[in-house]
């Protein structure tokens, strides 16, 4: 179940939205808020797949030779934008043990909210690969839009972006600097404060997951 607005698509699965309904409330214990984000990753990464194209392999089973469906193409490649997106990554990698990874080291300056990137690890080849970035929040979008731009400099030209939360902010900012990236998420929240922080949210979801502060 989902609805598409434009680039953006809202999972809103009742399974997703109950989970991330727990993941929200401050009360929720640090090995709870990380196993939702798990469990909410497999549950979409069944949606953001759900169009890969299939081809017709052969394979014998015990009883018989067959032709049977198979992912078509290069393997995946899961890119995670650290460290929040880890979260998000080890769900997708349940579904997708054979997946590349990517990394991406990026955190906000607390002062300009701009992006810093400290680490950056991709396969060798990205051209013509699924490439699905995760991030559990797109809160201002800089760090998000910075990553594509990295991505694209090293070839990637078919990536989608998934997050768990998005500010209206961060989506205006994120299509339009990269209109091709379509957007997968489970909600869209009322707006940013301030300091960057997505309202209501989830407060920061590396410290929810890490128990840091
Ligand atoms: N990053 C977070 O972890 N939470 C927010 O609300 C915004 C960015």
């Amino acid at each position: 179940m989902s609805k598409v607005q434009g680039n953006v698509t809202v999972i809103d699965h009742p399974m997703i939205q109950h989970k991330l309904t727990i993941m929200r409330n401050k009360e929720t214990s640090i090995a709870g808020f990380r196993r939702l984000l798990r469990e909410i990753a497999h549950l979409m990464c069944y949606e953001v797949t759900r169009d890969l194209e299939l081809e017709l392999i052969d394979i014998e089973t015990p009883m018989a030779p067959m032709k049977s469906p198979a992912i078509k193409g290069k393997k995946l490649v899961f890119a995670s934008i650290l460290r929040a997106g880890n979260g998000l990554l080890d769900g997708m990698l349940d579904l997708v043990p054979a997946a590349r990874v990517a990394h991406i080291g990026m955190y906000r300056d607390h002062e300009t909210l701009e992006p810093v990137e400290y680490y950056f690890k991709a396969p060798s080849s990205l051209e013509d690969r699924l490439i699905i970035v995760v991030d559990p929040m797109l809160a201002t979008a800089n760090s998000a839009t910075a990553a594509m731009e990295k991505l694209k400099e090293r070839g990637a030209n078919n990536i989608r972006f998934l997050c768990l939360l998005a500010a209206p902010e961060g989506i205006r900012h994120f299509t339009e600097a990269h209109p091709d990236v379509p957007v997968y998420t489970a909600a869209i929240d009322d707006h940013l404060n301030e300091k960057g922080y997505i309202v209501p949210g989830l407060g920061d979801a590396g410290d929810r997951m890490y128990g840091t502060r």
